[in-house]
């Protein structure tokens, strides 16, 4: 089969190394791809939503599957331009990509198909929202309803703060069209996780649990990122709390979206809260998660590719998985002033001398080749990433290989995986 892969990242890399382990595959394709993709894909000049230029490729080359990475291009209804032209693709299509390109419309699925969430309300109105935060309890977040690249949500402790996001999104429109509209919810307390299910419209598989971190300093300390590192299993996700997640949310979810009328086939990321009251919805994410799958897939030992041809085909049902019961670690390499400002183009070195076979695999992400050498050309640059019979091990396997790399200005979190030592975990 010839594979076609949409995006540029860590995600990406991960999605394409496994897929390229399938018998399956005669040749893949990234658009546009990175550094490292470069090795096990042909890489195209073509932007990850460039829709009318992918298409083209797609059709030309006779693309049998394309899967597409990022939320962008599902947003805009890449899936639905291609069904319409008889190309297989795998995602969500336009209206049901609204799970996480409208947070105003999956807050109402939670609520009318009661959905474990924090309680919210949803505003347009300048004045109204500023009133609302004056006679409200604190702590509160303030969300903006579209797409923002993961800067759309503000934690607010006090007024002054809510006050703030409220005027910077509605007033200043800091997100254009995104923020027309904002969410104000209720402050969740508890320990997060990411559940990643993959859904025909029908039937739904269990991923790995996994849990990020988002801050981009040590002890959740400065801005939110995409993502700094993550860990499979997340002991927090027992088997309790993964089958209340999965009754309470994920089924109810996927099935409130086929009587809605919009089915839901592709990848569902829920992020959530484990509060003292149970697992609540913190986010629905339409796509895999950034660093979450460089963690998940290493521990898959099923193909991928046949999973996902099940999905698009709607065969999923009494599809199981086979899962490598030790745990892995990611800890993204970022460059220095990330997530604000970098600079571009340091020489990495020391890829050379990791063993990927024995010691760990490098995911790439904001990296460029040249010549014979890889320069970085983003934020979040490496993704290493180890397997360990613990987590304990995981994470020592992965600072090891962290050690041999390096570029001008390099940094990355040193307690990725941290929470989760001394735990039990079983999926
Ligand atoms: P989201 O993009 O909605 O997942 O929000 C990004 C991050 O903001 C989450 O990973 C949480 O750390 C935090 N967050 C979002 N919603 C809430 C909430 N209701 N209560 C507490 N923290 C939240
Ligand atoms: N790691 C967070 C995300 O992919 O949205």
């Amino acid at each position: 089969m010839k594979i076609l892969v949409i995006g540029s990242g860590g995600r990406e890399h991960a999605l394409v190394w496994k897929i390229a382990q399938s018998p399956m595959v005669e040749k893949i394709y990234c658009a546009p791809g990175n550094g490292g993709i470069e090795d096990i894909a042909q890489c195209l000049d073509i932007a990850a939503d460039d829709i009318n230029a992918l298409l083209d490729f797609a059709s030309r080359e006779e693309i049998d599957l394309t899967v597409v990475g990022p939320e962008a291009p599902l947003a805009a209804g890449i899936v639905d331009v291609f069904e319409s032209k008889g190309l297989k693709i795998f995602g969500p299509g336009k209206l049901a990509s609204r799970l996480e390109s409208s947070k105003v419309f999956a807050k109402n699925i939670m609520k009318k198909y009661n959905i474990p969430t924090a309680g919210f309300e949803e505003f347009t109105n300048l004045k109204s929202a500023l009133k609302f935060v004056k006679d409200a309890e604190r702590p509160l977040v303030i969300k903006a309803d579209g797409l923002c690249a993961g800067k759309g949500v503000f934690v607010c402790v006090n007024l002054e703060e809510q006050e703030q996001a409220i005027n910077s999104i509605l007033k200043d429109k800091a997100f254009g069209d995104s923020g027309g509209r904002i969410i104000i919810e209720e402050c969740l307390a508890g320990q997060e996780a990411s559940i990643i299910v993959i859904s025909d419209g029908d039937n739904v598989i269990t991923m790995a649990s996994s849990q990020d971190h988002k801050r981009v300093f040590d002890d959740d300390i400065g801005p939110n990122t995409g993502g700094m590192g993550a860990y499979s299993p997340a002991p927090v996700v027992t088997d309790e709390v993964l089958k209340y997640i999965q009754g309470k949310i994920i089924i109810p979810t996927i099935k409130g979206m086929k009587s809605e009328g919009t089915p839901f086939s592709g990848v569902l990321y829920t992020g959530v809260m484990i509060t003292a009251d149970g697992p609540k919805v913190l986010e629905f994410n339409v796509r895999f998660g950034d660093p979450e799958t460089q963690v998940i897939l290493p521990r898959l030992k099923s193909d991928l590719l046949e999973l996902i041809l099940k999905s698009v085909d709607k065969k999923l049902e009494g599809h199981t998985l086979v899962w490598d019961a030790r745990a892995c670690v990611c800890v993204v390499a970022a460059s220095g002033g990330y997530p604000g400002k970098y600079e571009k183009g340091k020489l990495i070195k020391g890829l050379s001398d990791v063993d990927c076979a024995k010691e760990g695999i490098v995911f790439h992400a904001g990296t460029k080749k040249q010549g014979d050498e890889i320069i970085t050309s983003g934020g979040r640059v490496l993704g290493v990433t180890s397997l360990g019979n613990d987590i304990k091990s995981a994470i020592d396997n992965t600072y090891a290989v962290l050690d041999k790399i390096s570029f001008d200005s390099m940094f990355f979190r040193r307690d990725i995986g941290k929470k989760a030592l001394g735990k039990v975990f079983s999926n």
